[in-house]
């Protein structure tokens, strides 16, 4: 099969690799398209170094083909199999989803609503996901500012929040945030993160100082570190880090969330991909053989939506 491989960290390439085993607990996935995120280019990339001690491999990538969202049709099936048959649908999990068959746990798989794109599919687990966790750590009925609104995970907070939204983008964008729910919007080119004050914000582009961003807070409101801007090659989240430990000193709630999806999330997001809740926004897609430039234009920090690959 076709794969898009990192041996070593910062390598990517294309190999033809034997089409994975599947083990007791995992399906095997004919891959009709892959998400990109920023934490496809971090696990590539190795660095900051940090993310080599999150499971991914100290020396090397463990698992070298990249990928970690994927959109596709049961191929085969393990021995405890039961939830799900070959010839399923499915979207979720699955580290090495940029190839053209990928292995996933049972367990990280949801069915794919009929009326969803393999692309929109694709682009849903990991972002809608990280969302889907935020907003449910805070609650409805909250006003909220969106900082990185346009972006992979903010497009999903912006429809998911339960509560009135302000989003933060650049104005070019403001149009597609207000069709996504938006009732405000912000041009942080022009006004940074303007005046009003928000029981919640939710930070999802991770470049400003925490205390700028308190100032948007009500008194007693609540602070959600969804992104960060890795600063140095060692750990890369010292802003993150600092904010949690200031959290105890001050009468704002600061929260940092690094999410690992779970089925019911997976389940919940395909339910609300059914009845129109949720609808990805796309921004672009990219064949297998264009990988690092579809991770590029992610890193490039100026999504509007979320981008896919496609086989
Ligand atoms: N916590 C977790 O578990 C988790 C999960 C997924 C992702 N993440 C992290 O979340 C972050 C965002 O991921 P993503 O997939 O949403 O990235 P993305 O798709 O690249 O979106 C980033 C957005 O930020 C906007 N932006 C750029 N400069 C800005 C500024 N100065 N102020 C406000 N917005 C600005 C960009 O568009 P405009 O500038 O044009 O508005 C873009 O829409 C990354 O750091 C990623 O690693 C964390």
């Amino acid at each position: 099969m076709k794969a898009m491989v990192h041996r070593s960290y910062g390598h990517l390439e294309p190999a033809e690799l034997p089409v994975p085993a599947v083990k007791d607990d995992e399906v095997l996935i004919r891959v009709k398209a892959a998400g990109v995120d920023p934490g496809a280019h971090y696990r590539m990339a190795g660095v900051p170094y940090l993310v080599r001690f999150m499971g991914f491999g100290v020396l090397r990538p463990n698992q070298p083909v990249a990928g970690g969202d994927v959109a596709g049709i049961v191929e085969k099936i393990g021995a405890k199999v039961t939830r799900l048959k070959v010839g399923d649908e499915v979207f979720g999990a699955a580290e090495g989803s940029y190839a053209e068959f990928v292995v996933a746990k049972e367990g990280l798989l949801a069915r794919k609503p009929a009326n969803v794109s393999w692309e929109q599919a694709a682009a849903v687990p990991t972002s809608a996901a990280t969302a889907l966790r935020a907003v449910k750590a805070v609650g409805p009925g909250k006003k909220a500012l969106v900082v990185g609104a346009a972006g992979g995970v903010g497009t999903f907070l912006v429809q998911l929040h339960e509560g009135e939204v302000t989003a933060v983008c650049s104005g070019g964008k403001a149009d597609l945030v207000r069709r996504l729910g938006a009732a405000h919007v912000v041009d942080y080119t022009e006004d940074d993160l303007g005046t009003g004050l928000y029981d919640v914000v939710y930070d999802v582009y991770g470049g400003r100082d925490i205390n700028v961003l308190r100032r948007r807070l009500t008194p007693d409101g609540r602070l959600i570190l969804l992104g960060g801007k890795p600063k140095g090659k060692l750990i890369g989240i010292g802003r993150t880090l600092r904010a949690v430990l200031l959290n105890p000193f001050v009468r704002h709630e600061i929260t940092m969330l690094f999410v690992f999806p779970t089925t019911a999330e997976f389940e919940e997001l395909a339910e609300r991909l059914a009845n129109g809740t949720l609808v990805p926004a796309l921004d672009r897609t990219f064949p297998l053989s264009e990988t690092k430039e579809a991770i590029a234009h992610v890193m490039a920090g100026r999504a509007r939506g979320k981008s896919v690959i496609t086989l």
